[in-house]
């Protein structure tokens, strides 16, 4: 496994991603930069699984600045829906005039689970999942991957959050994520045993493996 050094290019231009990585870095001190700082474009997200996404956004930010790249690729599996939104859970908020609209796309998935007739919370379980890729400038890679399982709820609950969080009630809590701080959303800090979202989940095998993290 390689050292770690330095900056690392966020390879994202998804704000609430930005701002928990962020988040989840500060403790850390690493220099973290985004996309955007380097002007970088958007790469187009072909690959099937979160991994392959991942991959192609940390390789274009690592090959174009010559640093080490990190990405997020993640997304909500909904069980009666056979994994959907999956690597499509950005698409379903797409508008045909490109802007993302998530209320749009949580009624898309709540008309889905009622088409199915998933009505108890059993019949409506998934689970949110986060790949960050570690990306170096030769296209060397290291993959860390993080779940976290819930049920869907509607209506959606809570303004804090970004995308999905509102209709996402993680198992064992009362609150969805849109009803969570921040912190209590990443449910981690260095030094406790495990977080709770899945984006902080992936970091802290990330964290552990590359930034000495207990
Ligand atoms: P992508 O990884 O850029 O393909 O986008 C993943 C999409 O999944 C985001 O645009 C969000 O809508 C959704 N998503 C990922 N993580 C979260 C989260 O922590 N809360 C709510 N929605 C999320």
């Amino acid at each position: 496994m390689r050292a770690l050094d330095g900056t690392i290019v966020v390879a994202s231009h998804n704000a609430g991603k930005l701002r928990e990585l962020a988040e989840l870095m500060a403790p850390f001190g690493i220099e973290a930069r985004s996309a955007k700082d380097f002007g970088l474009p958007e790469p187009e997200e072909t690959g099937t699984t979160f991994e392959e996404n991942a991959y192609i956004k940390a390789f274009a930010a690592a090959k174009t600045t010559g640093l080490t790249a990190l990405s997020d690729d993640s997304g909500l599996c909904v069980d009666a829906l056979d994994g959907a939104p999956g690597v499509y859970t950005a698409n379903w908020a797409e508008r045909p005039d490109g802007t993302r609209d998530f209320m749009m796309a949580m009624e898309k998935t709540e008309k889905a689970l009622s088409e199915k007739g998933a009505v108890t919370p059993a019949d409506r379980t998934g689970r949110f999942v986060a790949v960050i890729c570690l990306c170096y400038p030769d296209g060397e890679a290291e993959y860390f991957r993080g779940e976290a399982e819930g049920t869907l709820v509607w209506p959606p609950r809570g303004t804090d959050g970004f995308g999905y969080d509102p209709v996402f009630l993680p198992l064992g809590h009362e609150r969805t994520f849109g009803e969570m701080s921040a912190s209590e959303k990443h449910g981690w800090k260095p030094g406790h045993e495990t977080a709770l979202s899945h984006r902080a989940r992936a970091f802290q095998a990330f964290a552990r493996a590359k930034l000495g993290a207990a």
